[in-house]
């Protein structure tokens, strides 16, 4: 099968160079098109791209000139990491204009026709799409906030067991949650910034959808969530302090049991970018750590410790994923990868290609 041909928009960002690094070599992807901001377009993705990954950026890309977000990009998908200001529109007009997005922004997450996905939790959610494309064959498809998809991963064993009512977090998140040029070493040095402008909603909101049911429209779970965001000077990686209370009594072997037993289906775990775990779980009462654990499963695993009783709640434990790959870059491709398994992503080879 001829591989699928990908833009990928707001390639110079941090999510944007994630993304770069991931679909060097995909076996179903190739790089076909990056677009970026006026500072860049016109030049050449290496000579222009500030590139933050050990050594340099894949040599595929480096030679590609960077494209305005206007020009139609005649690809089979498009996959966003755009910055949120610009976001909205430029991916509304992509699915008008008859491409499949995938989203990392959170400008669409909460829309009433678009599915926010995480696959080893809601793969079917995205049933909706047959009703939510526009005439042109387009839509979107959103990946959730950076530390929801840690979140909701550590929850969903707990969900399917027992059941969850009421969920505490407390996150500690890294500098590049914020992109490229989002933290100054002046703020974070030394210091703890207690307010990441819109996060707790999105942590508080976005479970609700993730976790709800597709029937005919999102019926939100019936899920309080109260979070709290920080951001600390760790480089990659959200750490969380989760508390939360079950809708049916359990032993704490049942709960370490659930997390350690979680496994994606069979159809999710076969995508080229799933880890052989979705949720590791870990023991020594040090751990995670940001720094020994965040590559988990290339990054793509969540990690959880500290699994014990909570006072106020009933119990609490750590969590711990990759914030620009779990997070962001890795999570868009393993739901880009998803649509193609399901055919609802197809090569536009032969049909007339659009652009
Ligand atoms: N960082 C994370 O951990 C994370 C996690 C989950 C979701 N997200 C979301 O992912 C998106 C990207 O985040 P990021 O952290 O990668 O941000 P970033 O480092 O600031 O990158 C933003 C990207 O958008 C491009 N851009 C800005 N204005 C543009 C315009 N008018 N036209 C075309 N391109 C434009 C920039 O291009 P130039 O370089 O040319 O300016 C850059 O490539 C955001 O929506 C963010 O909320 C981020």
């Amino acid at each position: 099968m001829p591989k699928l041909r990908v833009a990928v928009l707001g390639a110079t960002g941090a999510v944007g160079q994630e993304l770069v690094r991931l679909l060097d070599d995909h076996p179903w992807f190739s790089l076909a098109v990056l677009v970026a901001s006026d500072r860049s377009v016109g030049r050449r993705y290496g000579d222009v791209v500030d590139w933050r990954s050990p050594g340099f950026p894949p040599r595929g890309a480096s030679g590609l000139v960077i494209q305005a977000l206007g020009r139609p990009p005649g690809v089979d998908l498009v996959i966003s990491a755009l910055d949120s200001a610009v976001a909205g529109s430029a991916e509304a007009e992509f699915a008008r204009a008859g491409y499949p997005v995938v989203s990392n922004s959170s400008s669409h997450r909460m829309d009433p026709d678009v599915p926010l996905v995480i696959p080893e939790v809601n793969a079917s959610h995205l049933d909706a799409l047959q009703a939510a494309r526009s005439s042109s064959g387009g839509f979107i498809v959103t990946n959730p906030n950076c530390s929801t998809i840690g979140l909701v991963l550590a929850l969903k064993p707990l969900w399917d067991r027992f059941g969850v009512s009421q969920v505490q977090v407390a996150t500690m998140q890294a500098i590049s949650g914020a992109g490229l040029d989002g933290v100054s070493a002046g703020m974070i040095s030394d210091n703890v910034l207690p307010h990441i402008p819109g996060e707790e909603e999105k942590l508080e909101t976005e479970p609700r959808k993730i976790l709800g049911r597709w029937e005919g429209a999102f019926l939100p779970a019936g899920l309080a969530v109260s979070a709290a965001c920080h951001r600390v000077a760790v480089l990659h990686g959200h750490l969380e302090a989760v508390s939360v209370k079950l809708k049916s009594v359990a032993t704490v072997d049942e709960v370490v049991d659930a997390l350690e037993s979680f496994r994606a289906a069979p159809e999710i775990a076969a995508l080229p970018s799933s880890p052989p775990l979705p949720v590791q779980l870990h023991h020594r009462p040090d751990r995670p750590q940001p720094r020994l654990d965040r590559g988990a499963g290339r990054g793509m695993t969540v990690s959880v410790g500290r699994v014990r009783e909570c006072p106020v709640l009933d119990w609490k434990f750590t969590v711990l994923n990759h914030n620009l790959v779990r997070g962001a870059a890795g999570a868009a491709l393993l739901n880009a990868e998803l649509l193609v398994a399901r055919g609802q992503v197809k090569s536009t080879l032969g049909a007339g290609a659009r652009g």
